[in-house]
């Protein structure tokens, strides 16, 4: 066949990173359900257009690292990270719009250390820059994610919400090492 019409085969990432990219495609995949789940329950106009514009990235993002990752690599606990990512969008949105607001903060504040982390070892390597190329686009738009929720939050932080923004970071901490390794 000729070589125009044939992909040259992608190296083989090193373990660690393909379990982060494991981690990164099972996050994806949580949020997508974060914002079906938060338009499932929310009738905030603001909210759900905050949620639709939101949910329309995350897709790109997970089609995007899923491109990178054969569906044997993929984390066997995907259901978990649907189920988890709609209950973090749908619990926030039965208490109102800052909850959402504040819930995405927590969640994009601890993507963005992700993905630097990733980042920064992939240019310390100088290994695969096309992919880290796609990790800092996708960086991007979870910085503007976060900043977009911190500007829309009227909130007084009080002791339930704190614990839930708690919870959600702590949350996505143990996801991040349960999806690293399976
Ligand atoms: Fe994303
Ligand atoms: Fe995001």
């Amino acid at each position: 066949m000729n070589s125009f019409f044939t992909s040259k085969p992608k190296p083989e990432l090193p373990v660690w990173l393909q379990q982060d990219m494991r981690s990164n495609h099972a996050g994806e995949t949580g949020a997508v359900f974060i914002y079906r789940g938060v338009l499932a329950v929310s009738r905030d106009v603001q909210v759900r257009a905050f949620a639709q514009t939101h949910l329309e990235t995350e897709e790109k993002h997970l089609a995007l690292i899923s491109r990178e990752l054969s569906v044997s690599q993929r984390s066997v606990f995907l259901p978990l990270w649907k189920l988890a990512g709609y209950l973090t969008g749908a619990i926030p949105s039965l208490f109102g719009s800052n909850a959402v607001y504040a819930t995405v903060d927590a969640v994009e504040t601890f993507v963005d250390q992700h993905y630097l982390e990733q980042i920064e070892r992939l240019q310390q390597e100088d290994i695969f820059p096309e992919l880290r190329g796609l990790l800092e686009r996708c960086r991007e738009e979870e910085i503007i994610h976060r900043d977009e929720a911190r500007n829309a939050d009227r909130s007084d932080r009080n002791a339930l919400l704190l614990a839930w923004c708690w919870l959600i970071s702590a949350g996505s901490r143990a996801a991040v090492n349960l999806a690293r390794w399976r």
